[in-house]
């Protein structure tokens, strides 16, 4: 499928929910299909940065990722510009977020960069309260501004689903589709997700003996192409 430049945000005001891992997880996809990956890292924590060190120290990286660290909304701004103003080729811009409460403008401003906001959402109590207030900051931001049809549609994605969920997780899942837009693709609990601390998970596939393991990380690769076809999917559609 032709792709484009596109734009795709993790973000929530909760922190630990899942943000960085979906980044990771959708580089990996869109590189294995050939597409170019700028990452923005405006959370702060650099953990994208160390990231990059180990996996090139594992030799599990791949140039096709660029990482770009910044805390200054307005760099990624320039930074997106400047990818838009190229040539043409299917280019993934993903933007990993800080908690959004601190920095209001900023959320607003990466909003606006955005043709779609991924709100990650662990089945926690907790999860649940800081998505519903990142989901209420949404709906006002489309209240406040002129046109807001022009603003990127906004998804809540289930986070490190355990295969069997409880009568309280559910709870959680059902009070979050009650108020917010759920996508009906989640990601699941993969052990994968933890070993990606290694590479970029096409790259850590290529580089292991271990034929199991191997398949285990496919299989996380696998659930991130998915993903990325719909999220692809949900920005043509809103095109
Ligand atoms: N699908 C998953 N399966 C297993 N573990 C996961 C999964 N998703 C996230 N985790 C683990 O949960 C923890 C938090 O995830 P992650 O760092 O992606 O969240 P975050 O929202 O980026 O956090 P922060 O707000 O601190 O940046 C990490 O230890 C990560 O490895
Ligand atoms: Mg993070």
């Amino acid at each position: 499928m032709k792709t484009g430049t596109r734009v795709i945000t993790a973000m929530n005001r909760k922190g630990g929910c899942g943000k960085t891992t979906l980044i990771r997880g959708l580089a990996s996809a869109a590189v294995a299909t050939g597409n170019k990956v700028t990452i923005f890292d405006t959370d702060g924590s650099e953990s994208l940065s160390a990231w990059k060190q180990r996996s090139q120290e594992a030799g599990d990286w791949n140039e096709m990722v660029n990482l770009i660290t910044t805390l200054d909304a307005k760099k990624v701004e320039r930074g997106v510009e400047a990818i838009f103003a190229q040539p043409q080729e299917d280019h993934l811009i993903l933007i990993d977020t800080f908690g959004g409460g601190a920095a209001p403008k900023a959320q607003d401003l990466i909003a606006d960069l955005s043709h779609l906001i991924i709100v990650p959402m662990m089945l926690s109590e907790d999860d649940l309260a800081e998505t519903l207030a990142t989901g209420q900051w949404y709906i006002n931001l489309r209240k406040r501004v002129d046109n807001p049809e022009n603003i990127a549609p906004f998804f809540v994605l289930g986070s490190r689903i355990p295969a069997q969920i409880s009568v309280f997780e559910r709870e959680i899942l059902q009070e979050a589709m009650s108020k917010l837009p759920v996508l009906d693709e989640f990601v699941q609990y993969r052990n994968a997700y933890l070993r990606m601390g290694n590479g970029v998970l096409g790259d850590v596939i290529s580089n292991m003996r271990n034929r199991a393991n191997a398949e285990h990380i496919k299989d996380a690769l696998d659930e991130m192409t998915e993903l990325l076809r719909r999220f692809d999917e949900i920005i043509k559609e809103n095109e």
